[in-house]
């Protein structure tokens, strides 16, 4: 089986000084990528900085013979979004591939949780994205050619106790991924969600140590690898990853209900019809907001003036 491979190609990953992005920099740099390792440096919870973290990720890359430069700048500002985005082309010629991967935490029951708990998390996670990304994308559109994985959380996307801030930073950036699919397809720019869980200085405390040791960091970078290549299509899609599972998340929208719209849309009928409301057989996936608007709020309309 052909080997995939990265030679030529330009990644950015950020917050690649430790866990789970040092993982994907080292996988993508050790298949022939050359790797801007971005790293402020701080603390889990967003606070110091220092160079030592993305310097040690690109001596190892280094001195397995692979190529890599270190950005110390931090994802939160959109001046260190263009200063990461500038480093690689000013080192490389260009950006192919941004793994967005910089995460801090801040984790607070939502009656206690402070404005700076709030925006902090929603400028490293939400805001970064936007910052790194956008700048990229702009090079990709010009070179037609693009693969950007975001990083989510399964807390974002089914809740996690005492984690507001992280949950709607990381669902948040489910939307942003399913408008920058469309806005990528012209140009061949390709872009996926990853929900990972792995052994890290985030959940050390979080999950129980014999389950730790089998959740590596390195069980999860072949996916954003392979979302990374160019022979992979795939565009728009939420994947789990962790301990060697790797499954799908999907978004989908049940049959629902249609009620008169004439006379019947009153508080006792949505009372009525409520389980039909919530029931999911049938349910179905969409490309976009017009696939869903069209197929299912519309349609009755649609059906009606045709007839
Ligand atoms: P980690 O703390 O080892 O890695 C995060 C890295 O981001 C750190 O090296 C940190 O210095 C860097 N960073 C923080 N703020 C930055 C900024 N403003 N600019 C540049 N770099 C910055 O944690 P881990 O677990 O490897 O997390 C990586 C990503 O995966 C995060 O986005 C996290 O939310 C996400 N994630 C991790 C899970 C897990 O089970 N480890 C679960 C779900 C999501």
């Amino acid at each position: 089986m052909n080997e995939i491979r990265f030679d030529g190609r330009v990644a950015i990953v950020t917050g690649a000084g430790g866990g789970l992005g040092r993982a994907h920099a080292l996988l993508l740099a050790s298949r022939g990528a050359k790797v801007v390792v971005n790293d402020l440096g701080g603390t889990r919870d967003g606070t110091g900085a220092s160079h030592n973290m993305a310097d040690l990720v690109v001596q190892e890359i280094r001195n397995a013979g692979g190529e890599a430069v270190a950005n110390y700048d931090g994802v939160d500002t959109l001046a260190g979004g263009e200063a990461i985005v500038r480093t690689a082309v000013d080192a490389f010629g260009k950006v192919d591939i941004v793994i967005n991967n910089a995460g801090i935490l801040r984790d607070r029951a939502f009656h206690n949780l402070t404005e700076e708990d709030w925006d902090r998390v929603l400028a490293v996670h939400l805001k970064g994205a936007f910052n790194v990304t956008q700048p990229a994308f702009r090079v990709m559109r010009q070179n037609s050619y693009g693969r950007v994985v975001l990083t989510s959380s399964a807390s974002g996307i089914y809740g996690n106790f005492g984690q507001s801030n992280y949950a709607a930073a990381k669902m948040a950036l489910i939307g942003l991924m399913n408008v920058l699919e469309l806005e990528g397809a012209r140009y061949n720019i390709k872009v996926n969600t990853i929900a990972p869980v792995a052994a890290s200085r985030l959940t050390v405390d979080v999950l129980p140590p014999p389950i730790l040791e089998r959740m590596k960091p390195e069980l999860v970078s072949p996916l954003v690898a392979y979302l990374s290549s160019e022979e992979c299509q795939e565009s728009g899609s939420i994947f789990t990853v962790g301990g060697g599972y790797i499954s799908r998340i999907a978004i989908i929208e049940g049959n629902g209900v249609f009620l008169d719209s004439e006379r019947e849309v009153t508080i006792e009928a949505v009372r009525r019809s409520f389980l039909q409301v919530k029931d999911m057989a049938g349910a179905r996936e969409f490309a976009d907001l017009n696939d869903e608007i069209t197929t299912r709020v519309f349609s009755r309309i649609m059906k009606e003036a045709a007839e």
